[in-house]
């Protein structure tokens, strides 16, 4: 989706980096187009690095205006957001100027244009105000927020910016600007998995690994993104929840087990993107255990197999597993594919520097038959390229979608065939 991002003079600005961050974790290419004003509060040279494209502010820009004209700009866009929005800027959308690039480009484009608020709560209760905001609401503007709580004049009221992920979340949901139709994964259901689990030992004391849940989150909001419904069960993790995604916590390998198989009926695809416990300890303490001998062995038993328990449904989502191993990659990953008998798996080598708790990752997917590899990407970018693949391949097993449906028999469907 591209969108043009409208940052004004408001101090909610300094926000904008994390802003695009988040539009761009969920799959957007961001273009922003800045006022005079807003360049006091946030630099321009920020904004291009995580933007990764040159900063337009000025209509009298000829080179700019030479490679993409503020009219060419206006149809690029997919939708337009502007955050924060002044009640300066508010005031000049409603009385319809151009006197500058962002306006300009407001009255000249057919997308639908977002306005997310910021500024004093007095000033936003002002008459004025409200007037070129519901102006704005009855032209069809979806106004985001604002929201109530500190502000930074030291004031309490409603007026803060909405945050980050949340404006991100409205403006690039499929159903946001009538896209529902255009998501891959439209009125489909998708369970994801992420995170580790934790097998106590004691009240004090677990077992897990490092998992950090940032695969299974980035899938997530890819998923969301085309237009999915998506379920995430994490385990516990430092990361936010995405605001648009019903989220379950949990923390045992019992509980993850619990919680996708209340929910699995209605799924369409399950993707297993946790690192599960494969062992948990056959006892768990009802007090902290005491320092006293020198040794001690803690029994170990099976974790339940989410993956495995999912694909043996009859009927199964489409089942998509991970392998995470620090050796033999190809070979663990083909022999987990057929044993647990998945539609497809997502290996990636980790170890030292490499898979767990770090942002970017290398992964090859395979399915019966074939395969495709990835170069190393930041996680966020990666699980669009993998969602793409998935619902490539969920099409092709049933039947739905362009390829003819006979080219990937899934190995579940041969054996029950
Ligand atoms: C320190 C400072 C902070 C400001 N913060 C806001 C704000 O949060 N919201 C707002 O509507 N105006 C704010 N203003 C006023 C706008 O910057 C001013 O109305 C400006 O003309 C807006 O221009 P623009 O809408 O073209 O960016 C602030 C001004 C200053 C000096």
């Amino acid at each position: 989706m591209n969108i043009v991002l409208g940052i004004s003079g408001g101090i909610a600005a300094y926000k904008t980096p994390e802003l695009v961050r988040r539009l761009k974790e969920r799959g957007a290419d961001v273009q922003i187009v800045m006022t005079a004003s807003a360049e006091e509060f946030v630099t321009e040279t920020a904004l291009q690095a995580v933007s990764g494209r040159p900063i337009r502010s000025n209509l009298w820009d000829k080179e700019a205006e030479a490679s993409m004209s503020h009219i060419e700009l206006a149809r690029w866009a997919d939708v337009v957001l502007i955050a924060p929005a002044t009640a300066e800027l508010m005031s000049r959308l409603a009385g319809g100027s151009a006197g500058d690039l962002l306006t300009t480009l407001c009255l000249a484009t057919e997308a639908p244009i977002a306005v997310a608020p910021a500024m004093n709560h007095v000033m936003w209760s002002n008459a004025a105000v409200q007037d070129n905001r519901q102006t704005l609401e009855d032209r069809g503007f979806t106004i985001i927020g604002p929201d109530s709580g500190d502000q930074a004049c030291g004031e309490t009221g409603a007026g803060r910016m909405t945050e980050p992920d949340q404006i991100a979340a409205i403006v690039c949901s499929p159903r946001f600007a009538g896209r529902a139709a255009a998501g891959r994964l439209a009125g489909k259901t998708v369970l994801i998995t992420a995170g580790p689990t934790r097998e106590p030992i004691d009240p004090v004391r677990y077992i897990t690994n490092r998992s950090s849940g940032k695969m299974g989150y980035a899938m997530a909001r890819a998923a969301a993104a085309e237009g999915a419904e998506v379920i995430l069960v994490s385990g516990p993790v430092a990361l936010s929840p995405p605001s648009d995604i019903e989220t379950v916590n949990v923390e045992t390998a019992e509980e993850m087990y619990a919680a996708t198989h209340e929910r699995i009926a209605e799924v369409d695809i399950f993707i297993g993107a946790a690192a599960v416990a494969d062992y948990r300890p056959a006892t768990r303490s009802e007090q902290k255990i005491k320092k006293s001998a020198e040794h001690m062995t803690i029994e170990l038993v099976r974790a339940k197999d989410i993956l495995a328990s999912v694909a043996a449904l009859d009927p199964a989502p489409f089942t998509v597993g991970f392998a995470a191993e620090t050796e033999n990659l190809r070979e663990y990953a083909l022999s987990k594919l057929e044993k647990k008998r998945l539609d497809m798996i997502i290996a990636n080598q980790v170890g030292r520097n490499q898979g767990f708790d770090l942002d970017d990752n290398t992964v090859c997917v395979y399915w019966p038959g074939e395969h495709r590899a990835f170069p190393t990407a930041q996680k966020t970018e990666l699980a669009h390229d993998l969602v793409a693949v998935i619902a490539e391949r969920y099409e092709a097993a049933r039947g739905t979608g362009t390829e003819p449906s006979l080219s990937v028999i899934s190995l579940k469907d041969k054996t029950r065939a």
